[in-house]
């Protein structure tokens, strides 16, 4: 057995003694994609978060991912095998920076991507992912609607909806530096390939995307599409989710890696189920908030 078999073996054997399931987002390294108990994007996790009988759940993905976890399952205790494995577009939204937002737009409902901190999701109306951003907007009364913080995603929601869409100016670095023309490099070198894009993306990407969704939504489409490659637009550890379910199909990533995703590796998932770290609190003041703006997404989809 090598090092990382007995790696492999010691995490299994610590899950089943503290009954913990290992929840990973799907971009996170293949080694942790395999090693966990549900991959998946945003809302799927959060889904399974709620659903699961675990005492313990170990979220490897980034900080708010935890979070939501947490603020879903008070009872549970929510570890992170890093506590820096932060995300870029959730950074940049500061609570006070939004209440001066919302001072400019008072009649505006506030709806926040989960990529955000436990404090900005309690002081919103509702929460959203990207798998059904333009459904929760779509649900709720309000004609005017302060989307933060990623501006990308709130320009996709504003062309598939007739509200007004108020962007924050937060985005993603990874998706942002993905252009079009390193798309439209690969596209001529394969022009049989479809492109398959996050809606995290900048308009010019999107507008020439064959598919446009969450990460679930892209690996959905991609197993289902008769085509044979892909231009895959999003973080690149995606694509070894797709490579696994679609042996017989080609993919051309054009994403790079997401610094605060990289920082979860198998050694930090080991310590975290051995010293029971870094266990996820928020004050329940914030928590209960934060739940009711979560809830209210969980209900619309
Ligand atoms: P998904 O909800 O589509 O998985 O996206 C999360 C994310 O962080 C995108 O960069
Ligand atoms: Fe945040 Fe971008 Fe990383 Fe997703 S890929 S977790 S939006 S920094």
């Amino acid at each position: 057995m090598d090092y990382k078999d007995e790696l492999i073996e010691e995490i299994r054997e610590l899950k089943e003694k503290h009954n913990a399931v290992i929840l990973s987002h799907v971009y996170q390294e293949g080694d942790i994609q395999d090693i966990a108990d549900f991959v998946g994007d945003s809302l799927g996790l959060s889904r399974k978060a709620v659903e699961t009988n675990a005492d313990i759940i170990v979220f490897c993905g980034v900080l708010f991912m935890a979070e939501t976890a947490y603020i879903l399952n008070p009872d549970k205790k929510v570890l992170i095998p890093d506590p820096n494995a932060g995300c870029f577009l959730a950074d940049t939204a500061t609570l006070s920076k939004l209440k001066a937002k919302k001072r400019e737009y008072p009649n505006a409902a506030v709806v926040s991507y989960v990529n955000s901190s436990a404090q900005i999701k309690a002081y919103s109306d509702v929460c959203c992912t990207s798998a059904n951003a333009i459904q929760v907007v779509e649900s709720i009364p309000s004609k005017e609607i302060l989307f933060i913080p990623d501006r990308n995603l709130a320009d996709y929601v504003a062309e598939h909806t007739d509200k007004k869409i108020i962007p924050w100016d937060g985005y993603c670095l990874v998706h942002e530096n993905i252009s079009i023309e390193t798309i439209q490099r690969l596209k001529d070198l394969h022009p049989n390939a479809e492109i398959v894009v996050h809606p995290e993306c900048k308009a010019d990407v999107r507008h020439i995307a064959n598919y446009i969704g969450s990460t679930s939504a892209m690996a959905r489409y991609i197993s289902e599409s008769p085509a044979k490659e892909f231009i895959v637009g999003t973080e690149d550890n995606f694509v070894y989710r797709v490579r696994r379910d679609n042996p017989d199909k080609i993919f051309y990533p054009v994403g790079t890696k997401c610094i605060g995703m990289r920082r979860i590796t198998l050694e930090k998932l080991r310590d975290s189920l051995l010293e029971m770290k870094y266990e996820i609190t928020i004050p329940e003041n914030i928590r209960r908030k934060a739940k009711k703006a979560l809830d209210k997404m969980l209900e619309v989809v």
